[in-house]
C-alpha cells in the first residue's frame, strides 16, 4: 500500500516534526529533570544516552519501518506483517499491548498536563511575581490538593486533546506541530541562557547533571533510565509505528529517527540545565519529586523581570508540547477504531479519549482524595500508573518489537523500507536491532524483578 486511509504527512519534515511532537513533551521538561534529580544526575543521564542510542533508536527505526510497511494501525498491521513473513499470528499482542499502554499513559499524562495548562493562567495572572520558596511549595500543594480543580484542568486538558485528534492527522496533528516545535525549542534555548548568567548556580547545576556520581544510583535506577528512554522517544506501545503508517514512500529512516533522538535528547538536558541552577540557586531539592517543574520554574520566573510574560510563554508551550505527544497515545487505538469498528474518526476520538478520561480519575484523586490509596505496595494509583507502562509495558514492547523485527519478519520487507541506508549502517542496524536492544532491556528486566 502506498498511502494509508487515515491521511500522510504532506512531507518528511512534517513527519520529523510530528515525531519530535509526539517525543518532546512531559517526559523531557517535567518527568526528565525529576527523575535524573532523584537518582543521582550525572550517573543516571549515562544510563539513559545509552539507553537513547543502542536501544531506543533501533527500536524507533523498527517501529517506523513496520509502520510503513503495513501503513494501518499497530494492531491490524502486526497482524498483516506476521501473516506476510509467515510468522505466529500471536505477535498481535505488540498491538494490544500498546493500546492499553496507550490508555494508561494519556489518562496520567492528561493529569499533569492539566497542571501546565493551569500553571499558564496562574503565571499570566501574576501571582508569582516576588514569590519565595516556600511560596512556590504551598501555592503547589494548595492546587494539586484540591480535587475539583485537578480534575477540571484534566477533562480540560482531554477534551482539547480529543477535538484535535478528531480534525485527523494532516488538520489537527500537523498544522499544530509545524509551529510550535521550532518555537519550543527557541524559547528553551533562551531559557538557559537567563539560568546561566542570572542564577549564580550554573556551575553547581551543570555538575549536578553531569558529574558521575553513583551514591543514589541503584538497579531500579538502571530501569527506571530504560523506561525514561522508552517513555521520552514514545516506543513501546506502537505510537511512533502508528505515524510511521502515515510516512512517505521513499522518505529515509534512519536519518529522521537519528535527527528525532538528537531533537528529543537536547530538549531534555535543556531543560535540565534551565531547572538545576535554578533548584540550587534557591536552596531547593532537586529530588523534588513530580513537583519539580511546577515548583521551582514559576519561583524563577518570579524573580525575573519580565518573568510573568516569559513564565506564561513557557507554560503555554509545554501544554502544547504535552498535547501533541497526547493526540499520539490515543493514535492506536482511535485508527483501530476506525479500520475495525468502521466508527468514524469523530467518534473513534471520542470513545478513546472519553475512556482515557475516566481512568485519569484514579491519577487526578492520588494527589487529594486517594493520597494514601495504594494500587502497588507503596505506590499510589498515579505512580502505579507511572511505573507499570512506562517501567514494564513499554520496555516489554520494545523488546517484542525488536525480536519481531530483527528476527520474524521477511527481512525482504525490511530491507525494503530502509533501502538507500549504506550498508555498513544496515549491519550496525540488525546487531543493534536483533542483540543489543533486545538483550539489553532483558538483563535490565531480570537484574530488577530477580534482584
Ligand atoms: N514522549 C512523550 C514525552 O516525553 O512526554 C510521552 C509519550 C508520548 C509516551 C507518546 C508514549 C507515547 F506513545
Amino acid at each position: 500500500m502506498s498511502e494509508s486511509t487515515h491521511g500522510m504527512w504532506s512531507s518528511r519534515l512534517m513527519f520529523i516534526l510530528a515525531v519530535a511532537g509526539s517525543a518532546v513533551g512531559l517526559g523531557n521538561i517535567w518527568r526528565f529533570p525529576y527523575v535524573a534529580g532523584e537518582n543521582g544526575g550525572g550517573a543516571f543521564v549515562i544510563a539513559y544516552l545509552a539507553c537513547i542510542f543502542m536501544v531506543g533508536v533501533p527500536i524507533m527505526i523498527a517501529e517506523i519501518a513496520l509502520g510503513r510497511a503495513g501503513r494501518k494501525s499497530p494492531i491490524n498491521t502486526m497482524q498483516d506483517l506476521a501473516a506476510q513473513s509467515g510468522a505466529w499470528g500471536g505477535w498481535q499482542v505488540i498491538g494490544w499491548l500498546g493500546a492499553i499502554a496507550g490508555f494508561m499513559i494519556l489518562s496520567f499524562y492528561s493529569v499533569i498536563a492539566g497542571w501546565s495548562v493551569a500553571y499558564l493562567f496562574e503565571m499570566a495572572s501574576g501571582v508569582f511575581v516576588g514569590a519565595d520558596g516556600d511560596f512556590a511549595s504551598a501555592q503547589f500543594s494548595g492546587f494539586t490538593g484540591n480535587v475539583w480543580v485537578v480534575v477540571g484542568w484534566h477533562s480540560l486538558f482531554m477534551l482539547l486533546t480529543t477535538f484535535i485528534a478528531a480534525r485527523g492527522v494532516g488538520k489537527g496533528l500537523e498544522t499544530t506541530v509545524k509551529y510550535l516545535m521550532p518555537a519550543l525549542f527557541v524559547l528553551l534555548v533562551l531559557l538557559v541562557f537567563w539560568a546561566a548568567i542570572s542564577s549564580g548556580h550554573f556551575v553547581e547545576g551543570m555538575s549536578f547533571l553531569f558529574a558521575f556520581k553513583t551514591d543514589q544510583f541503584s538497579g531500579e535506577s538502571m530501569l527506571i533510565a530504560m523506561g525514561q528512554a522508552f517513555f521520552t522517544l514514545s516506543l513501546g506501545m506502537g505510537a511512533i509505528m502508528a505515524y510511521g503508517a502515515y510516512l512517505p514512500k521513499g522518505a529515509s529512516i534512519v536519518s529522521s529517527a537519528v535527527t528525532i533522538a538528537v531533537l528529543d535528547t537536547a530538549v531534555a538536558l535543556l531543560s535540565g540545565m534551565v531547572i538545576f541552577p535554578i533548584v540550587f540557586a534557591h536552596g531547593l531539592e532537586p529530588s523534588a519529586g513530580p513537583g519539580l517543574m511546577f515548583i521551582t520554574l514559576p519561583l524563577a520566573f518570579g524573580q525575573m523581570a519580565g518573568g510573568q510574560l516569559f513564565g506564561t510563554l513557557f507554560f503555554l508551550l509545554v501544554s502544547f508540547a504535552a498535547i501533541t505527544s497526547a493526540i499520539s497515545m490515543g493514535e492506536p487505538a482511535v485508527a483501530w477504531l476506525v479500520e475495525k469498528v468502521k466508527v468514524s474518526r469523530v467518534t473513534g476520538a471520542i470513545i478513546v479519549g472519553g475512556l482515557a478520561w475516566l481512568l485519569g480519575l484514579g491519577s487526578a484523586f492520588s494527589f487529594n482524595i486517594w493520597s494514601d490509596v495504594t494500587l502497588l505496595p507503596g505506590r499510589s494509583f498515579f505512580d502505579t500508573m507511572d511505573f507499570v507502562s512506562n517501567n514494564v509495558i513499554l520496555p516489554l514492547g520494545g523488546f517484542l518489537i525488536g525480536l519481531f523485527a530483527g528476527w520474524f519478519l521477511d527481512q525482504k520487507i525490511l530491507a525494503e523500507q530502509l533501502e538507500g541506508t549504506s550498508e555498513i549502517v544496515i549491519k550496525l542496524l540488525r546487531v543493534l536491532m536483533r542483540i543489543i536492544a533486545p538483550v539489553c532491556i532483558f538483563v535490565v528486566f531480570v537484574m530488577t524483578f530477580v534482584g
